[in-house]
């Protein structure tokens, strides 16, 4: 199998090196607008009447400011790092917890950091288990999920088939959209970097828990 877990020296460990390079990276933004676009349009299209949606990982909380802007409904983002308290709309939360109002009640969980998780298989159970029962966990794949990104506060890494499957194993993969990452507006300035998005392109991976209605 091509997937790579560090081990967990300790808990204490991790949300120390977690927070170590959040706060170095405090800035950054890796989600675009237009990922942002097609994760509300995955949401409008799996989810009927949705009302509240989670993001993990979240940072600055970029990808919950643009979702609420999208979507119009309650949104909220978890973010491991004491720094979540700067921004709005976003918890101090380690995202392999849930709470209890979340179970069975959350419409949508978008995430771009579970390559963060000490133990992947964990997680995704438990944020099946928070989904409404038309929700959708709507999971990016992209080059930096695999296993030689695997550095630092990137604990896991695994390439696409073998991503598939251990979802599958858990829940029904019921959409796989590929997309280029840059924006076909920018071809005619950037034409070599919109071409290289082609080569590797991310994908949306939206995965409903078994026994769902879809
Ligand atoms: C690669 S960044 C992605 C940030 C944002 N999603 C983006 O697109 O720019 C991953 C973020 O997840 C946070 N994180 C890592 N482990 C976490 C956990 N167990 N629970 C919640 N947040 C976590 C990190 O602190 C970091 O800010």
């Amino acid at each position: 199998m091509t997937m790579k877990l560090k081990t967990l020296k300790s808990y204490d460990n991790y949300v120390a090196t977690q927070t170590t390079v959040n706060k170095q990276k405090l800035s950054h933004v890796w989600v675009t607008p237009k990922e942002l676009r097609l994760v509300a349009a995955c949401v409008r299209r799996h989810v009927s009447n949705p009302k509240f949606g989670l993001c993990h990982g979240v940072r600055n909380g970029f990808e919950v400011k643009g979702l609420r802007e999208l979507l119009g409904f309650e949104i909220v983002g978890t973010e491991i790092s004491d720094s979540a308290t700067q921004f709005e709309n976003v918890i101090q939360w380690d995202f392999h917890d849930v709470k209890d109002e979340w179970l069975n009640g959350v419409d949508f969980i978008y995430s771009n950091s579970w390559d963060h998780s000490y133990d992947p298989e964990m997680m995704i159970q438990r944020w099946l288990s928070c989904l409404t029962p038309d929700g959708v966990c709507i999971l990016e794949w992209s080059r930096n999920h695999l296993p030689k990104s695997v550095y630092r506060a990137d604990w896991f890494g695994i390439d696409l088939p073998d991503f598939l499957s251990m979802l599958r194993r858990q829940g029904v993969v019921e959409d796989v959209i590929r997309f280029n990452r840059v924006e076909w507006t920018q071809f005619p300035r950037q034409p070599l970097r919109w071409c290289k998005g082609l080569v590797l392109p991310l994908r949306l991976i939206v995965l409903r828990a078994k026994g769902q209605v879809s």
